[in-house]
C-alpha cells in the first residue's frame, strides 16, 4: 500500500494530506490552514499576502498531515503537488516545498492539475464511482463541464464564456455587503429570501452548451444600484435567493443536458461552488428526471483541500508520470 503525501497551495488554503489506496481510497489525514480570515478584511484574496502566508504555514501543515496520519517521512512513497492553475506566487510555495521534499527523500514528485484534483474528490467520496461520468467543476476561477472518460482522462465539453460561478457569487456578495467568501454568505442570505422575487437573465449557448455569468452579474448590480438611487431598501435576501437560483439553474440544467447528449448516465459535482445546497437540489431534480445517478463530495472535499490532490496524484503515480526539478508553477492551464 503506497502512501502519497499531497500538497495544495494554489489560492488561500495551505493544505497537506496523506492518501493511500487499498481496494478504495483511504484518507489518512487532511490538514488545512485557511487564510480566509485575513483576506476577508480586503474583500477578496490578496495574492502577495497569500504567498507570504503559505510560506509561513507550509512546514507546519505538512508536519500536521504526517502527525494526523501517524506517519513519518520514511513512510511516504511519493509527493503529489498542485502546480497549475492558480495564483503563481502561491503555487510556487507548494511546488518548491514538494521539490525539496522529493529530492531530500529520493521519492517521486507527481505534478497535479488543480481542477483534475477537484474532480477526483468524487473518487474519495464515492468509492464505487467509475468513469465515464459528466462532472461540473465550479470554483472561484472555473466553471467547466468535464467528461471524465477514465481515471486520468478529462475533456472539457462546455464552459463559461466569461465569469466563473464562484467569481459571480463573490462579486454579488461584495455588492450586497455580505462579505467574503461570497458563496456561503449568499447561500445563508438566500435561506430567508424568495427565489422568485426577481428574474435575472439565464444565458447559455445552444451550439456548444457554453454558458455565461457576466449578464446575470450586471443585471443584479444594476437592480441594486437602481433601488439605492431611489432610496428604496434593498431586499438582500430576495436578491441573494433569486441570483443563486439563476446561476445554479444554468449550471444544473447544462450539466444534465451535456450528460444526456454524450450518452452518460452519471453526473457529479466538484469545486467550491459544489458545496451549494441549491445547486445540489437542482442537479438532483434534473438528474432524477433523466434517471441519472448523481454523486458529489462532502463540503470539506469540495472546497480546496490536499486529499483531492493526493487522489489525482495516485493515478499519475501508478503510471509513473513524474516530474523533476524543472517543475514550475503555471498560473493558467486548461485541463488535459
Ligand atoms: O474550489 P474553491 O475552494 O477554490 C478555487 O479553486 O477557486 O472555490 C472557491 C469558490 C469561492 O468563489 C466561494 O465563494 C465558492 O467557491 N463557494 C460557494 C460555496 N462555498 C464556497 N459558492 C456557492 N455556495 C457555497 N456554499
Ligand atoms: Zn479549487
Amino acid at each position: 500500500m503506497h502512501n502519497i503525501l499531497a500538497i495544495e497551495s494554489s489560492c488561500d488554503e495551505t493544505a497537506a494530506s496523506v492518501v493511500s489506496f487499498d481496494k478504495e481510497f483511504i484518507i489518512k489525514s487532511n490538514f488545512i490552514s485557511t487564510q480566509i480570515d485575513t483576506h476577508k478584511i480586503y474583500g477578496g484574496v490578496v495574492p502577495e499576502i497569500a504567498s507570504r502566508m503559505h510560506i509561513e504555514s507550509i512546514s507546519g501543515v505538512v508536519d500536521g498531515a504526517l502527525k494526523d496520519a501517524n506517519l513519518t517521512f520514511s513512510n511516504i512513497d511519493a509527493i503529489a503537488v498542485t502546480y497549475a492553475p492558480g495564483l503563481v506566487g502561491a503555487l510556487l510555495v507548494g511546488v518548491n516545498y514538494a521539490k525539496a521534499l522529493s529530492s531530500a527523500l529520493s521519492i517521486p514528485l507527481v505534478p497535479v492539475h488543480h481542477i483534475e484534483g477537484h474532480i477526483c474528490a468524487n473518487f474519495l467520496a464515492t468509492p464505487d464511482l467509475k468513469p465515464p461520468f459528466m462532472c461540473l467543476v465550479a470554483s472561484g476561477g472555473h466553471s467547466t463541464i468535464v467528461k471524465v472518460s477514465d481515471y486520468d482522462k478529462f475533456d472539457t465539453v462546455a464552459r463559461t464564456r466569461d465569469d466563473a460561478a464562484g467569481e459571480a457569487f463573490d462579486k454579488i456578495s461584495r455588492v450586497l455587503g455580505l462579505g467574503y467568501p461570497g458563496g456561503p454568505a449568499i447561500q445563508k442570505a438566500a435561506e430567508n429570501g424568495d427565489c422568485n422575487a426577481f428574474t435575472f437573465p439565464k444565458v447559455s449557448f445552444s451550439e456548444n452548451s457554453d454558458f455565461s455569468f457576466s449578464g446575470v452579474k450586471t443585471a443584479v448590480i444594476n437592480t441594486i444600484h437602481k433601488m439605492e438611487q431611489k432610496g428604496e431598501e434593498v431586499p438582500k435576501n430576495d436578491i441573494a435567493a433569486s441570483f443563486q437560483h439563476c446561476v445554479c439553474d444554468v449550471l444544473a440544467s447544462r450539466l444534465v443536458s451535456c450528460a444526456k447528449v454524450h450518452g452518460i448516465n452519471t453526473v457529479a459535482l466538484a469545486g467550491g461552488v459544489a458545496a451549494n445546497s441549491k445547486l445540489r437540489e437542482l442537479v438532483n431534480l434534473y438528474a432524477q428526471k433523466e434517471n441519472m445517478r448523481f454523486v458529489y463530495p462532502p463540503i470539506t472535499l469540495c472546497t480546496d483541500n490536499a486529499a483531492m490532490i493526493g487522489a489525482r496524484g495516485y493515478f499519475s503515480f501508478l503510471k509513473g508520470e513524474f516530474a523533476g526539478s524543472e517543475l514550475n508553477a503555471v498560473a493558467t492551464k486548461d485541463i488535459m
